[in-house]
């Protein structure tokens, strides 16, 4: 809801927006929509009318605070940040005066920490201008998801002609990865345990798509190993790779409630990798320019397509959440806001 004056180049007045918060940890049910004021945008802040808001499995961490060790960042009693969600896509309402190349009016893409609201309060360099002809919601599907798939085939030494298995094909961080390691040149695997999601996947480019739940052909011989999700063992992952291959460990849901079953995986794999002739890699991905301008280069020219699960409204963030969490989702979740 805006009420009162509207914004006039860096000054905002009188604006109230809808805004999705919480003031402690707990399940998605926590989460409330509020009405909360806007002051105007100072130094390099950047107001964002939010038209598509993207939904991830870090929304859930950040929400339920577990695994509780990632506290010791995001407030050890109650979370510091009020706001939740990364990614957006919208149209700039209001710059601060240290943000030369953003005017209101554009339409950009990219990360902020409170995305679910009518406007979200970031920073310039954490967008990138998104062309009229991308839609909203397929933009705030990429920024997060689609910049760890880059890192994680970064960290795989993925080009042409590796061959790339992607073991957790069929969610937000899986399905971009087969589409950017097509797009670098890779012969991709796609494991999946969501069987519907096999055209997609095909169509993104796989060459072929396996039922991860059947075993993810062991001596397979792959060059990279990017795993989205399970607890797999180490020693049941690195049979799947060639001699010199890389394993990289992109995330994984349960485990303890402290560290986490992913983080405790990957503390082991860079304890042992320096003993192993394959390699260990663990991502840990923040947004940055360069990779968000590549992404949305790739969105503009039709190279990259995310495949969205379905949309929900503002109003039902938290089932939102709970269906990204639940996963029941094929591919991303987004929230349509304006
Ligand atoms: N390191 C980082 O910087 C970073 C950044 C973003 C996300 N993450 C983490 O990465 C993980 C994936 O994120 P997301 O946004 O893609 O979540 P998502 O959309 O909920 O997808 C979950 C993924 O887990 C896979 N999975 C589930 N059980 C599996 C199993 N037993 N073996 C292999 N894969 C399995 C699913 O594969 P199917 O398609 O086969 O069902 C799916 O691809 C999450 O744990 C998230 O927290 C890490």
């Amino acid at each position: 809801m805006t009420t009162g004056a509207r914004t006039t180049g860096t000054r905002t007045t009188g604006t109230t927006v809808r805004a999705v918060v919480r003031e402690r940890y707990g399940d998605p049910g926590v989460l409330r929509v509020v009405h909360r004021a806007l002051p105007a945008p100072t130094g390099d802040e950047v107001h964002v009318r939010v038209a598509a808001a993207g939904v991830a499995m870090g929304d859930w961490h950040l929400v339920t605070g577990l695994p509780s060790v990632m506290r010791l960042v995001t407030g050890l009693r109650a979370p510091r940040e009020h706001g939740v969600g990364l990614d957006l896509a919208g149209t700039v309402e209001a710059v601060g005066p240290d943000v030369p190349d953003l005017r209101p009016g554009d339409r950009v893409l990219g990360c902020g920490r409170a995305a679910f609201a009518e406007v979200a309060v970031t920073r310039g360099r954490r967008l990138a201008a998104l062309p009229a002809h991308v839609p909203a919601e397929v933009a705030a599907a990429v920024p997060t998801s689609g910049t760890t798939a880059l890192h994680a085939l970064r960290a795989g030494r993925v080009g042409a002609w590796t061959r790339v298995l992607v073991l957790g094909a069929g969610g937000g961080v899986g399905t971009l990865a087969v589409r950017l390691a097509v797009l670098a040149g890779a012969e991709v695997t796609a494991a999946t345990g969501r069987p519907r999601l096999a055209d997609a996947l095909r169509a993104a480019g796989a060459v072929a798509v396996l039922d991860r739940s059947a075993g993810a052909a062991p001596g397979a011989g792959y060059d990279a190993v990017l795993v989205t999700g399970g607890l797999t063992p180490l020693r049941d992952l690195r049979r799947l790779l060639a001699p010199r291959g890389s394993l990289v460990l992109v995330g994984a849901e349960g485990g303890g409630r402290v560290l986490g079953g992913g983080l405790a995986r990957q503390a082991r794999a860079a304890a042992l990798d320096p003993w192993v002739r394959y390699r260990l890699r663990s991502v840990v991905s923040r947004e940055n320019p360069a990779d968000l301008a590549h992404l949305r280069d790739l969105l503009a020219d039709g190279a990259l397509a995310p495949v969205l699960d379905r949309t929900f409204p503002l109003a039902e963030a938290a089932a939102a959440i709970d269906h990204v969490a639940s996963g029941a989702a094929r591919g991303k979740v987004v929230l349509t806001v304006s």
